[in-house]
């Protein structure tokens, strides 16, 4: 039987630091959960599913589950507790993390940039700071020399570098908070910079070490698609959230070796609405984060990627939802695109699940569960293998999209 997917394709599922390790609490956000009497989270992070302490059986159960690739993020506020301090202590515990993902059979893609900043380098004003970038490109060096090319084949520099920008700059919802278009731009760019930088600091590391930015490619559209100023938002939204990132990599200079994809959903926007997002329409299928169900856009984010003429990872794509049989018809419906786009001759390399564990939603808080292993929070943060992760083992098997509803047994 023909496969969908190679072999060699790699296969696993995505987390970052702060929305699974737990005390988090040299960063911005763990700030921002607190501040203004929690008024900015739906609940704070707190214990998050205590990862800090439990990677070893997690990353145990993935490697069980059949993961070949493991993505997830080291956080800088542990790592750089304080400006030129680096903490020998942390390090040697993301060496074993990184020892443990290798030893469970899965390629490490680590991501050293996932939203969350130590406080000294929000103080000293984030990614607006003159020499942010250059900060940030410091850390990363140190980042490859003390963990080491072995445990870092894939380095991820920054993790959707719009939408920081997007979500703290201008719609003020996340870290620090503002609101301002033009604050936003310069973030944006910053973003694309500290990209190039940090993939400058790991090529003075190593060679070995592939760099890529993650990308997040949001299918924007016009809510009322014959409305001037609708298309006009549309038009502008793509420009700088997808746009600007992807002519800044195709402009040339050493933009690193992949470009990871992260597309979840369809974004109607609505000119008349402050912010100017849309309702998904009635009758269409939403998660439990109320994103649109489109797996087509996933189609359009390759394509787009494409252009940049490197491999391609998707290095994020899920759902969040309470109902696993809805997890695997989106798995079903967003995996037969990737394939399609594989067998058009798109050089797509890998695709991770977001998530492996339910994990702490951001503003969100707890409530979306995005994960294959559901968390139990009142059982002592329990780890329950739900069947989308069986399915997914049986895809990452056999290379086979219909292996995902295929009956058990
Ligand atoms: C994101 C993020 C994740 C989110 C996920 C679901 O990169 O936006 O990388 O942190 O939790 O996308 O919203």
């Amino acid at each position: 039987m023909t496969r969908d997917f190679p072999e060699g394709f790699l296969w696993g599922a995505s987390t970052s630091a702060h929305q699974v390790e737990g005390n988090n609490d040299n960063s911005d956000w763990w700030d921002w959960e607190l501040v203004d009497d929690g008024a900015h989270v739906h609940e704070p992070s707190g214990i998050a599913i205590d990862q800090w302490n439990r990677y070893r059986d997690d990353m145990a159960l993935l490697g069980v589950l059949g993961h070949n690739a493991h993505r997830l993020s080291v956080e800088w506020s542990r790592l750089e507790p304080e400006p030129g301090r680096f903490d020998a202590a942390a390090f040697d515990h993301y060496a074993g993390v990184l020892d443990s993902v290798l030893a469970n059979g899965m390629k490490p893609f680590v991501t050293t940039y996932h939203f969350t900043l130590p406080h000294w380098f929000s103080a000293r004003g984030g990614w607006l700071a003159d020499d942010a970038v250059e900060r940030y490109a410091t850390f990363v060096g140190e980042v490859g020399r003390r963990l080491g090319a072995g445990r870092l084949p894939f380095v991820c520099t920054v993790n959707e570098p719009q939408i920081v920008p997007l979500e703290g700059y201008m719609l003020g919802v996340f870290p620090p908070g503002h609101e301002d278009l033009g604050e936003f731009q310069a973030a944006n760019r910053a973003l694309a910079a500290a990209h190039r930088a940090a993939v400058a600091a790991m090529r003075d590391v190593s060679s070995d070490i592939r760099t890529g930015t993650c990308l997040q490619l949001i299918a924007f559209e016009p809510a009322r698609p014959d409305d001037e100023s609708d298309r006009e938002l549309a038009a502008m939204m793509r420009r700088e959230m997808t746009g600007m990132h992807l002519d800044d990599l195709r402009a040339g200079g050493d933009v690193g070796d992949w470009v990871g994809v992260q597309y979840y959903s369809k974004t109607r926007l609505d000119s008349r609405l402050q912010p100017p997002i849309a309702l998904p329409p009635e009758g269409a299928e939403t998660t439990l984060m109320g994103w649109e169900v489109f797996p087509e856009g996933l189609r359009q984010a390759l394509d787009d990627a494409a252009t940049v003429g490197l491999p391609l990872y998707i290095t994020e794509n899920g759902i969040a939802t309470s109902d696993d049989t809805q997890r695997i018809r989106y798995l079903e419906s967003h995996l037969r695109v990737v394939a399609d786009a594989i067998r058009d001759g798109l050089d797509v390399r890998g695709y991770m699940y977001w998530s492996a564990f339910d994990n702490f939603e951001w503003a969100r808080g707890y409530a979306p569960t995005f994960g294959m292993v559901a968390i139990d929070r009142d059982d002592d943060l329990a780890r329950r293998v739900l069947p989308s992760a069986e399915a997914y083992r049986r895809i990452i098997e056999t290379g086979r999209v219909d292996a995902l509803t295929a009956p058990a047994g």
